[in-house]
């Protein structure tokens, strides 16, 4: 169904070649670019700050989509920002704070997206819809590429969808989107899917077909 947007995660790339990987990836089909930062502190695990997002921002034709996995996240806003994003998500779980966040992401003029990790309950982002560009459903437990995908979180979107209503707001699902895990979640109701290893597996930027065809086929 190519209403739903395709964002493919960049951690799934070859880290020694970011360009090419992501104008691969845009001309055989990405809707975004998904980039998720990690610190070692938030997630059991390390990526790119914002210097790389920023290295990475002339490449991007799309959208650059940044999903900062980091706690604190407020002094780190306007860097992402400054450095091209063009959609800032952060977490609920990084602080005490969501609502300010979400101000600040706002400020910057980028769209401003919040995340729920797979245990949090929905009720965390129910009054933060007015200001919301995205909300994004973490369907693993952020931190690594190639999860599998925790099938309660299907019913968290459809409750989702019916919670936002008629406001436009993008539901984005990330972690273990497959061919099979796709349909659920775009039945239930999201519209952008991030995907990792689904598709990157088998391609390269010599054989970006292999994306091509990956894409197609959520
Ligand atoms: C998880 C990241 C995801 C992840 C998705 O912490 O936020 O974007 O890379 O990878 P796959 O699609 O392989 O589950
Ligand atoms: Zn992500």
């Amino acid at each position: 169904d190519r209403r739903i947007k395709i964002a493919p995660s960049i951690l799934s790339a070859d880290f020694a070649n970011f360009g090419e990987e992501i104008r691969a990836i845009e001309a055989q089909g990405a809707d975004w670019v998904h980039i998720d930062v990690m610190d070692g502190h938030f997630v059991p695990n390390l990526t790119f700050g914002a210097p790389a997002v920023k290295a990475f921002r002339p490449h991007v034709k799309t959208v650059m989509d940044v999903h900062l996995m980091i706690a604190p996240v407020d002094p780190y806003i306007e860097a992402f920002a400054e450095a091209g994003a063009d959609i800032i998500t952060a977490h609920v779980e990084a602080g005490p704070h969501i609502h300010r966040t979400v101000q600040a992401i706002k400020a910057t003029g980028k769209k401003a997206g919040v995340s729920l990790n797979p245990g949090t309950p929905l009720s965390a982002v129910e009054y933060l819809l007015d200001m919301l560009d995205m909300v994004l459903v973490m369907s693993v437990n952020p931190g690594f590429g190639g999860q599998k995908f925790i099938h309660n979180q299907v019913d968290k979107v459809r409750s989702l969808r019916k919670m936002i209503g008629d406001r436009p707001i993008h539901i984005q699902v990330d972690g273990g989107v497959t061919t099979e895990t796709a349909p659920l979640v775009a039945a239930a109701g999201a519209d952008v899917l991030v995907a990792g290893s689904a598709v990157f597996s088998g391609g390269s930027v010599q054989k970006p077909e292999v994306y091509g065809a990956n894409i197609a086929a959520l």
